[in-house]
């Protein structure tokens, strides 16, 4: 089995993806999972393969009071460490496999059981202290290996083509790159063609968009990628996650903050109004990033090479170089 990154900290899940006592499943490297959250907002995750007969225990169901999943096949009870449970007590060693999570704010972090190999970065917790979550869009699976998925996410030359439709960016000059290990920054200007009666129509957010965005791209190797616009309302920070699945399936979510700064953000209904197409708007940027990378022929030695493009040789290298 070909594990990508092995011991890179992955963030699988915001608290607010998991409902209340109902398994969530996830796939990281080649390992499906099941978690699950509690009423007290406890969280607790399994290999999702049942000890008995291998059912998948995501499809079966949560006791509340025994904090416990119980297998949809023949209805054995386990606890969040793999015990058996019989009549409400824990019978015994652990003989599901439990997987260790690392939980920080509502942010849900893993190993993989892997020897960490990096600390858990604290970039979403510190830029994100007092302002608002707007929520998640964008959760989906990319048909496409790791590798070039967080090529896209690096790639600062990409956006006049990829989101040229609907977002009308017609070029994003960058001013400044900057690199510390693991770490990346990126300033850069996006400048606007306007947009159509039907495109603001459909997507009133891109009102609030002005002609010209400065903004930070703010990397974290090889999980978070944090895009930061200045715009007349505030600030918003988009954090783009991604983790593999598999060698060819890549999952990805957007974690939306704003730090409103115009209090025109609070006339009653405007508010929901901006929030709601912000998330459309961040799930249309995953949209076009996805079928992007969908799209690509397989990989050969560039031809040509665009100006600035040192990056993608960066994030090439801290791949290889793992
Ligand atoms: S397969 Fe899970 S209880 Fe039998
Ligand atoms: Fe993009």
């Amino acid at each position: 089995m070909n594990y990508i990154l092995p011991g890179a900290p992955w963030l699988v899940a915001h608290r607010s993806m998991l409902c209340i006592d109902k398994p969530y499943k996830i796939t990281l490297n080649n390992c499906d999972y099941v978690i699950w959250q509690n009423a007290k907002g406890e969280i607790y995750a399994l290999e999702n393969v049942c000890p008995h007969m291998q059912a998948p225990l995501s499809n079966g169901w949560i006791c509340k009071e025994h904090n416990s999943i119980t297998c949809p096949f023949h209805a054995l009870e386990f606890d969040g460490k793999g015990r058996l449970i019989k009549d409400g007590e824990v019978k015994g060693e652990p003989i599901a496999k439990s997987l260790n999570l690392i939980i920080q704010d509502d942010l849900i972090w893993t190993y993989g059981n892997f020897e960490p190999r990096l600390p858990i970065p604290s970039l979403i917790s510190e830029k994100t202290k007092g302002l608002s979550f707007l929520g998640i869009a964008g959760d989906t699976t990319i048909q496409a290996e790791f590798l070039q998925c967080i090529k896209v996410n690096y790639d600062f030359n990409h956006q006049n083509g990829v989101h040229h439709d609907t977002f009308r960016i017609k070029d994003n000059p960058v001013e400044s790159f900057e690199k510390d290990g693991y770490y990346a920054k990126v300033v850069q200007t996006f400048l606007r063609e306007d947009n159509t009666m039907q495109e603001l129509f459909q997507n009133p957010s891109l009102m609030t968009f002005p002609k010209k965005i400065k903004n930070q791209l703010v990397y974290n190797f090889p999980s978070t990628t944090l895009f930061k616009a200045e715009v007349p309302l505030g600030e918003i920070l988009q954090f783009f996650i991604l983790y593999p699945e598999t060698e060819n399936q890549t999952r990805t979510f957007v974690l939306l903050y704003a730090n409103w700064r115009n209090p025109i953000i609070n006339v009653p209904g405007f508010g929901d109004l901006i929030k709601r197409s912000l998330l459309q708007s961040t799930a249309k940027i995953v949209e076009q990033d996805s079928k992007a990378v969908e799209s690509l022929y397989p990989q050969q030695k560039p031809k040509i090479r665009l100006p600035k493009e040192e990056i993608m040789s960066y994030v090439e290298g801290l791949y290889h170089e793992w």
